[in-house]
């Protein structure tokens, strides 16, 4: 087994519909009531979860969106670049790493209501980080977009959006 398949295993990581592998390793016991969080969630949510999440250099996180801060957290192995589109259509880069030195940073803030996705930097190689946000996750505060919708909301993006997502 190589390196990669090793951390799947030992991780106990699954698919993620985005793209990557994860594992739910915190979802607190307490919970939000639907009354107290801003009417677009539906439903109540747990105070805070965190995952692993493992992407390897053939994939790439789709870009997508949730309606809370995601806080990224680098772990192991190649740098991540986050690609980030603001609600008014500007798009941002970060390199999620330990190379402090020449601009890569080891936690990053994706705010809620952004479309984010995710690449690995090297060739042939993983990146491990953690994603921690609150209110905890649901899949109803998920969307993942169609490569064709996304770019009509943001037309001036199309080769950025093209890159991260599927047909
Ligand atoms: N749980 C399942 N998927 C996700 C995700 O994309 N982000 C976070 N923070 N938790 C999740």
């Amino acid at each position: 087994m190589n390196k990669i398949d090793t951390i799947i295993k030992k991780l106990d990581l699954s698919p993620h519909p985005e793209g990557g592998y994860f594992k739910e390793t915190y979802r607190s016991v307490g919970e939000i009531k639907a009354d107290s969080l801003s009417s677009d969630y539906k439903g109540s949510r747990s105070y805070s979860t965190c995952i692993y999440f493992l992407l390897t250099s053939n994939n790439f996180s789709a870009f997508h969106r949730i309606k809370q801060d995601e806080i990224w957290h680098f772990y192991d192995g190649s740098p991540l670049l986050l690609h980030i589109i603001t609600p008014e259509g500007l798009y941002i880069k970060h390199r999620i790493g330990w190379d402090i030195i020449n601009g890569e940073i080891p936690q990053f803030v994706v705010p809620g209501g952004c479309w984010f996705g995710a690449e690995v930097v090297a060739d042939e190689a993983y990146s491990l980080v953690g994603c921690t946000v609150s209110p905890g996750f649901s899949f109803d505060d998920f969307e993942l977009k169609p490569r064709n919708e996304l770019i009509e909301l943001f037309p001036h993006l199309e080769k950025e959006i093209s890159h991260l997502t599927h047909d």
